[in-house]
């Protein structure tokens, strides 16, 4: 076979796996990483297209960031106009593909000039670049890929050839369908979102907000205390967010009823109303997708207790194969039997409904909630958990004020 049908053959190969990762920071740090790897380029980095900024998602390094699997990327939050006196932003702007052999050496008839702000502060030396668009189907540009200095086997920095440029341009176009498609992911989570705030008026948006938010940051504060990394953190952070979310979301299998009864509900109509963590959890069925895998757990888990007296405990059955009643909720799952998501949004989920006005009783004062968290420490809650919640309790309020009913 020759190199250039072998190149092509791997290069299918790898989109067809894209097909498979569905959040986005996975997504880009594969992409990268697999554009890398066919023109064996030391460093590289994926710009998106945020409205009017470009958006500095991702960079890898060899040289600088050694390959132990964590630490050789990281991110940045950094934002830049998106105009053409930056080369990806000139990238993004005129969907043309850059071949630069030196970046301290650019042509005089462009308008952009190479950026030594990131070479100056990682004491980096940037030569040979590689600037491709990440350009969909229908010719829309939602970001940029930039790939640096080539090397040859010995090791030593040379330029990329047109050939790179050609393979480049054909992953980046498949590469950009994948990100467009974790992208509208997130839109569809939205709009289920939305979905079960028409059926139940009661999951208003700025309560969905603020579940995902307190749970996001209670994941941040106990993933710190524990010492994972920070690019572990940024992406799961991400992730719990959403998930949380949706923790609710199999309300909307619950009859209108009990959803929307103004009242107490009775023992019977309550029964009734803890399926709502089955049927969320059955929503989400795709174990290949980290996204869905938290969205099950949550859902299924949020309302377990500390103490083994939650629900829906050890069911009786299989939630994704058996019909919904053939599944008996069992002996309620204890301590750390309970998955660490399901014990983090308790705290968010239950926090916000106590503070909050519900239709069918009052809001609780902020003390009688401090003191009911204090109280069901050990019983409802993990009390490592709790004492994490009081020690981010400035930032918690901040998300009250933010997302207001
Ligand atoms: P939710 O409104 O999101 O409440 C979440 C959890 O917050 C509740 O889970 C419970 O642990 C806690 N919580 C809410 N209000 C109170 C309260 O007044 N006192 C105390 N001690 N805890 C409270 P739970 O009990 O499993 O309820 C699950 C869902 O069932 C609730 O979600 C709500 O949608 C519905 N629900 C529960 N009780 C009633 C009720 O009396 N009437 C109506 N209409 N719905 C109810
Ligand atoms: C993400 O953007 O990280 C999650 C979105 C998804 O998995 O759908
Ligand atoms: C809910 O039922 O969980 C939402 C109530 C609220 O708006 O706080
Ligand atoms: C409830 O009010 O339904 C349960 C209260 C709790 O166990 O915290
Ligand atoms: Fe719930
Ligand atoms: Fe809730």
């Amino acid at each position: 076979m020759s190199r250039e049908l072998a190149t092509i053959k791997q290069i299918l190969h790898i989109v067809e796996e894209l097909g498979h990762i569905k959040d986005l920071d996975s997504l880009l740090d594969r992409i990268l990483k697999e554009a890398r790897n066919l023109t064996n380029a030391d460093a590289g980095s994926i710009y998106l297209v945020e409205g009017d900024k470009l958006n500095f998602s991702f960079v890898q390094n060899d040289t600088l960031f050694k390959d132990d699997g964590t630490s050789k990327y990281f991110y940045s939050d950094k934002k830049m106009e998106l105009n053409q006196k930056s080369m990806a932003g000139y990238v993004a702007i005129t969907g043309k593909t850059l071949l630069i052999d030196d970046a301290y050496n650019i042509p005089e008839d462009v308008p952009f000039t190479f950026n030594t702000s990131f070479d100056k502060s990682a004491n980096y030396k940037t030569t040979s670049i590689l600037a491709a668009p990440l350009k969909t189907s229908a010719d829309k540009i939602i970001g940029v890929i930039q790939i640096i200095n080539a090397k040859n086997n010995k090791g030593e920095v040379i330029k990329f050839t047109e050939n790179n440029k050609i393979y480049v341009n054909y992953f980046a176009t498949n590469a950009a369908v994948a990100i467009e498609r974790t992208l509208l992911t997130r839109e569809l989570i939205l709009r289920m979102l939305k979905m079960s705030e028409l059926r139940d008026p009661k999951e208003t948006g700025a309560h969905v907000n603020r579940v995902g938010a307190y749970s996001a940051e209670l994941y941040e504060a106990w993933a710190n205390k524990k010492e994972i990394g920070k690019k572990e953190i940024k992406s799961t952070k991400d992730l719990v967010r959403l998930a949380s979310m949706l923790h609710d979301v199999g309300k909307v299998a619950i009859s209108d009823l009990i959803l929307k009864k103004p009242a107490k509900l009775t023992q019977d109509e309550f029964e009734i109303m803890k399926y709502h963590t089955i049927f969320g959890a059955i929503l989400f069925k795709d174990p290949k997708s980290e996204m869905d895998r938290l969205s099950t757990e949550i859902a299924l888990n949020h309302h377990e207790k500390w103490d083994g007296t939650g629900y829906p405990g050890f069911v009786d059955g299989n939630i994704f194969e058996d019909e919904i009643e053939d599944i008996k909720m069992g002996p309620g799952k204890k301590g750390e039997e309970i998955p660490l998501y399901g014990r983090i949004c308790a705290i968010a989920d239950v926090y916000d409904a106590l503070i909050s006005r519900r239709v069918y009783k009052d809001a609780w004062d902020e003390n009688e909630v401090l003191d009911h968290f204090k109280e069901q420490s050990g019983k409802h809650f993990d009390p490592e958990l709790v004492e994490l919640f009081f020690s981010i309790y400035e930032t918690i309020k901040a998300i009250r004020n933010k997302f207001r009913d």
